[in-house]
């Protein structure tokens, strides 16, 4: 097995202590140039051509943002007139163009991990990145692989796909393949540990948090994701706001020249989160654009490398991974429109961009349809006959009336009072359910709002009107009257996050309350939640009117449609849970995030004790029962298993002293096949998420290592062959500072959910 001898620099890693017995971070310098491997060489090529050709003011120029008046882009660089470089707009973010109109809203990532589905991933990353690209945004800002969801009421956690790395990381993958085809540059953020809104920034004095965690840790879970997100060829990362081992992420040269660019060999640029925190140092610890203005660079980079703090071969490298982005995704080529063309002021005359093209409509439907998660149902789904009479309940089944591209609405909210007040720090004021209206999003950056909404209420009386169903609904009242004559009552809550504040809870009591009014009322009350993260149920689930419940997730602008569908049965529901709901708020790891709650300190530390052990991986090592478990999530057929098939390929384990560097491609070889079998055994249509699971020797008992999404039609079946990496079996070895493959016996699970294990075996190393 190869050595890697940068990695011996490494070494003395993550979490040493200092004399203040806090977790640092050690220095890793020289910045390394990027060396245009693979997919990057020709735009390499290009690149260094170009920036041969530019003065150093020119190249400090392209690394800085600007303020432009003539557009709303988040961000715009520099340009290089005298070589006719136009200069790039950049702009958010995960469910399609942020504050601009003409544009499509599609499912959050949180539902489409909820989907489990890769080719849909790629198809609504490849329309969005289309839309991008005729709004002339060259930089989309996302996706999403951090947080992760350490804490349930991470404010951003609905930002990302999944709080398992296996599953993030491979939906990341896709989106970015899908952007970069598009045309447009990816941004894989928020890099890394960036778990909580709180403290997230510094603050009149205050440091922002320090993630303090482990070298193991840091690979085998948060890192993972990244890791996959380079490997798909992502043009740009953003280092976070927060501290890692007390450095900043985007000062932090440990993390930036050592993991992410010798380790992980990343060839894009690293760009800053917004007015992150960071110095003029930040240049040599790998830090190649800053955003949105000039920060302390600008001329004083310029003067840095005149008096040589900062040598200029750093600062033609910060051009060349820029340039090389900008290349590698074509958009050197003539098609490409003006930077910010379409992202005008809208108050000001503008040209109209319309930037949706009609092939992304099924896609955004098809998405919305699959990212809801049937959690129970005693036989009330779907509808056996159009109904007579439906009620309809909760201020979540309407949209609220607030302007469509105020971030009021993206949040449900009718005004920032009922929104309550927020800052950063420790005081958190957030009403968590979002009661001015139904959600397709969370809220911020990772939000936009479309033309349309098909919320809940109008989609179900479309079908009224055709049907002649007889429709009640009532939106205000917690203890609503029920018209006895009813074949169901629909109860619509949400429960909302954002960007900027974690959440105060895992349900609220208004809700909770409404649900039970209507079951005690209502012999087929059926519970729709939209919820831009974890929401508990047990105040009501094993209610015995409480007939079927959907997790809806965030669906976009077909969420009423898409839930029409799957009620009446003309759709199916595929969906399982890209994370645990447990019972408790207690049963989970790690719950609140650190230093909420009163407290006076300027430096806020967080460490990351439990290590891998979150969500899943907490909950089977700790032998909790949860509510559903990660990987859960009804059909309207049955599925069976059979014919679990195991062929180790060549599987070995790695010699004492002896690993896999993260860049080494011999991470990524096939070294075992398991094949099963999925049998459609019930009467109707149906997609079933079919999972693997590893037990690695001295690690969680499960942890994810495949799935495939497939739909047999009844009576039929389909095999699944898993393809297993070396890497899906290695654990991270501090000492090398590589992969190790351990000798010992490794459980296979295959099944419908982590704890739904249909079949199993095992390979022995
Ligand atoms: C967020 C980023 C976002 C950027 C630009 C920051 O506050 O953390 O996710 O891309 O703003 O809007």
């Amino acid at each position: 097995m190869l050595f890697s001898l940068t990695a011996l620099l490494f070494a003395p890693s993550f979490v040493a202590s200092t004399t203040s017995g806090y977790a640092q971070s050690s220095p890793v310098f020289p910045s390394p140039p990027g060396k245009g491997a693979g997919i990057w060489a020709d735009a390499y090529e290009n690149a260094q051509d170009f920036v041969r050709q530019m003065t150093l003011e020119e190249k400090v120029n392209i690394t800085r943002g600007f303020t432009v008046t003539d557009n709303v882009c988040a961000g715009n660089t520099g340009t290089v007139p005298r070589l006719a470089w136009p200069g790039m707009c950049l702009h958010d973010a995960g469910n399609g163009v942020r504050a601009a109109d003409l544009v499509n809203s599609y499912p959050s990532a949180l539902h489409v991990g909820a989907s489990w589905d890769r080719n849909l991933t790629y198809d609504r990353a490849y329309y969005m990145g289309q839309e991008f690209k005729a709004k002339g945004i060259n930089v989309l800002l996302g996706p999403n692989a951090g947080p992760l969801g350490r804490t349930p009421l991470g404010g951003r956690n609905w930002e990302g796909f999944s709080v398992d790395p296996y599953l993030s990381g491979q939906l990341n993958a896709d989106t970015i393949v899908g952007h970069q085809d598009a045309g447009v540059i990816a941004t894989l953020k928020h890099f890394i540990a960036n778990e909580q809104e709180t403290y997230r920034r510094p603050y009149f004095g205050v440091e922002a948090v320090s993630a303090n965690v482990d070298d193991k840790t840091l690979h085998e879970l948060y890192l993972w994701p990244f890791m996959d997100g380079v490997r798909a060829g992502v043009a740009s990362v953003m280092c976070s706001y927060n501290r890692i081992n007390n450095t900043y992420g985007c000062e932090n040269s440990k993390l930036m020249n050592g993991v992410l660019k010798t380790e992980l060999a990343f060839d894009g640029f690293v760009l800053l989160d917004w007015n992150a925190q960071h110095n003029l140092e930040s240049a040599n610890a790998g830090l190649d654009m800053l955003m949105p203005g000039g920060g302390f660079w600008g001329n004083n980079l310029t003067q840095a490398v005149q008096n040589g703090s900062v040598n200029e071969d750093r600062v033609t490298d910060m051009a060349t991974r820029i340039l090389a982005a900008w290349f590698l995704v074509g958009q050197n080529g003539t098609n490409f429109p003006v930077p910010g063309i379409g992202l005008k002021n809208l108050t000001q005359p503008h040209e109209q961009v319309d930037a949706r093209i009609p092939e992304s409509k099924p896609v955004i439907l098809e998405g919305a349809i699959a990212g809801h998660v049937l959690v129970k149902n005693n036989d009330a789904l779907p509808f056996k006959k159009n109904p007579t009479m439906l009620s309809i309940y909760g201020y979540d089944a309407t949209i609220p009336g607030t302007k469509n591209t105020d971030n009021l609405f993206q949040l449900g909210y009718t005004s920032s009072a009922e929104m309550g007040q927020a800052v950063l720090g420790t005081e958190q004021h957030f009403n968590q359910a979002a009661k001015g209206g139904t959600i397709v999003t969370g809220g911020r950056a990772g939000a936009n709002g479309p033309a349309y909404i098909d919320d809940p209420l109008s989609a179900f009386q479309q079908r009224a009107k055709v049907d002649g169903t007889w429709i009640n609904w009532d939106l205000t009242s917690s203890n609503p009257d029920v018209n006895a004559a009813s074949d169901a009552c629909l109860v619509f809550i949400n429960a909302i996050a954002t960007e900027g504040w974690d959440r105060e809870g895992l349900h609220d009591d208004f809700s909770d309350g409404l649900i039970l009014n209507v079951a005690s009322k209502c012999a087929n009350t059926i519970v729709i939640i939209h919820a831009a993260g974890i929401r508990l149920v047990d105040q009501w689930i094993d209610h015995p009117n409480v007939t079927a419940t959907v997790i809806a997730h965030l669906p976009g602008q077909d969420s009423g449609e898409a839930l029409v569908k799957l009620l009446y049965g003309e759709a199916v529901f595929s969906g399982k849970l890209p994370y645990t709901l447990a019972k408790n708020e207690s049963d989970y790891g790690v719950y609140a995030a650190c230093g909420r709650g009163p407290t006076n300190t300027t430096d806020p530390q967080c460490d990351f004790t439990e290590g891998v052990y979150v969500d899943y991986r907490h909950f089977d090592e700790k032998d909790i029962l949860p509510r559903f478990e990660f990987g859960y999530g009804l059909s309207y057929t049955t599925f069976n298993y059979s014919s679990l098939a195991i062929e180790p390929l060549g599987i070995k384990p790695d010699a004492q002293g002896s690993s896999t560097p993260s860049s080494d491609e011999a991470l990524w070889e096939v070294i075992a096949t398991v094949n099963a079998t999925v049998t459609n055994t019930g009467p109707v249509a149906g997609a079933e998420v079919a999972q693997l699971y590893l037990g690695i020797p001295n690690s969680p008992p499960k942890q994810l290592r495949g799935f495939k999404k497939i739909n047999p039609s009844p009576e039929n079946s389909t095999e699944v062959v898993f393809e297993l990496t070396r890497r899906d079996f290695s654990v991270w070895d501090v000492i090398t500072q590589g992969w190790v493959v351990q000798s010992g016996e490794y459980a296979v699970y295959v099944g419908a959910s982590s704890r739904d294990i249909r079949l199993d075996g095992s390979i022995t190393v």
